[in-house]
């Protein structure tokens, strides 16, 4: 693939005696905006984990499998880490579900920590920002729209300012490409629009690649123009959204359909029946 900035090959992930991941391959390409899919277990957070090297492979068998690399920089490999894991990581935004910002902080401070992956580690430690730094940090704060909160502690904002918050640390930090997990799945509904405009813009504007995982098939196919699709740690689907019927999810996901597809009336199993035969 042309300019390909995530490429994961052969990944396989086993907690204890369970194997959650199997063989799975993905790339993707510079400023594509993908859906990742899949009912609750399927795998989603570990994938993304692994993307950024927040967790382990499996040791492999091959030489080439657990091979992970982001941005041409190698995260893992073999079932270890890059030396370097930690700079490579600074390229990398990651947008948590529970947004995982410093609840006792300013929203300004957990804004400057975008910051860290840059600067000298003192200076991150006494929290010392230069004037550009900070002009940094309040225009990231603007588009989100959210500069007006600058000095409110972030415990006090509701969940949907909170992430909005979130993803201007990410732009702080000059993310190359986003990680999102469920970075909407806590939110109301138009919260949840709110921040995947956001999400879309920072893509459509700045080319920053977005690899979103998403519970509702919704989303995907208003924002993502390619959706991979979870279950059971194996890839059933990569490509088109458009393409990704509802009569394709219950085929793929059965009585699982129902946490993708929403809303859903009646009972699931009646949907799956009636979808197969459509
Ligand atoms: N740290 C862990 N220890 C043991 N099992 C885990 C751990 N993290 C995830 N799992 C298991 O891996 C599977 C996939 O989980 P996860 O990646 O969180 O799925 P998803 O994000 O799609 O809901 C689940 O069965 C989950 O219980
Ligand atoms: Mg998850």
């Amino acid at each position: 693939m042309q300019d390909c900035v995530i490429r994961v090959s052969e990944l396989n992930k086993t907690f204890g005696a369970k194997q959650v991941l199997f063989d799975l391959s993905l790339d993707i390409a510079r400023g594509e905006m993908v859906a990742l899919i899949g009912s609750s277990g399927s795998g989603k957070s570990t994938l993304l984990r692994h993307l950024s090297g927040l967790t382990r492979a499996d040791h492999p068998k091959q030489d080439e499998s657990g091979h992970i690399h982001v941005m041409g920089d190698v995260i893992q490999q073999h079932g270890r880490l890059s030396r370097n894991v930690r700079r490579h990581r600074s390229k990398i935004g990651y947008v948590f579900q529970q947004f995982n910002l410093v609840g006792r902080l300013s929203v300004m401070e957990n804004v400057l920590l975008g910051h860290l992956g840059r600067i000298p580690r003192w200076r991150g430690a006494c929290r010392l920002f230069s004037e550009s730094e900070k002009k940094a940090a309040m225009t990231s704060l603007t588009r989100v729209g959210m500069a007006e909160f600058c000095d409110r502690r972030a415990s006090t904002l509701s969940g949907g300012q909170q992430q909005r918050v979130a993803i201007a640390r990410a732009l702080t930090q000059r993310a190359e490409v986003i990680l999102a997990d469920e970075p909407i799945a806590s939110l109301d509904p138009e919260s949840a629009k709110n921040v995947m405009d956001i999400l879309a813009d920072i893509n459509a504007t700045d080319k920053t690649t977005v690899l979103v995982s998403l519970h509702q098939i919704d989303y995907a196919r208003e924002y993502c123009p390619r959706t991979v699709a979870l279950k059971k740690g194996r890839i059933h689907y990569n490509g088109a959204t458009h393409s990704l019927c509802d009569s394709r999810l219950a085929q793929i996901y059965g009585a699982e359909v129902a946490e993708i597809v929403t809303p859903l009336h009646g009972d699931p199993a009646t949907f799956v029946r009636q979808m197969a035969m459509a």
